[in-house]
């Protein structure tokens, strides 16, 4: 029960996160304050992704755990595109990345949250698993 509390929780700092990213992307960019909140979110996404994937594993939900680590390398992906852009330091190109790739990655990770915490909830619920 612990770890669905704390997993929620880390899901409402990434969606803070992801406002901020989007932020930038619609309204004011600044490279230096983008790249810092990005590598920031990063890191903490990462950490969150090991956690959740490590607390998949003892579930009992084959389907699940495949789609989401598939979805964990999909949005991997993104970030790698976005990562590589900011290191060009070359404001249009890393703009037109962030229109395209940058909030295709934000719309991903939101629909990913919410099917993970549909599945939270039902766990919640039912308490399909010890923990
Ligand atoms: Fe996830
Ligand atoms: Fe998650």
């Amino acid at each position: 029960m612990e770890m669905i509390f704390s997993i929620k929780k880390e899901h409402e700092t990434i969606k803070e996160y992801l406002d901020r990213l989007r932020y930038f992307i619609d309204e004011k960019f600044d490279f230096q304050e983008f790249s810092k909140t990005f590598k920031e979110f990063v890191n903490f996404w990462n950490a969150h992704e090991q956690k959740e994937e490590r607390f998949f594993m003892t579930l009992d939900n084959l389907e699940f755990i495949t789609k989401m680590n598939f979805e964990h390398k999909a949005i991997k992906g993104y970030k790698k595109i976005i990562s590589m852009a900011l290191e060009t330091h070359y404001e249009p190109y890393i703009k037109v990345t962030l229109e395209i790739d940058g909030k295709m990655m934000i719309n991903r990770i939101q629909d990913h949250i919410r099917k993970e915490e549909e599945l939270l909830s039902k766990l919640k619920n039912n308490l399909m698993v010890v923990i």
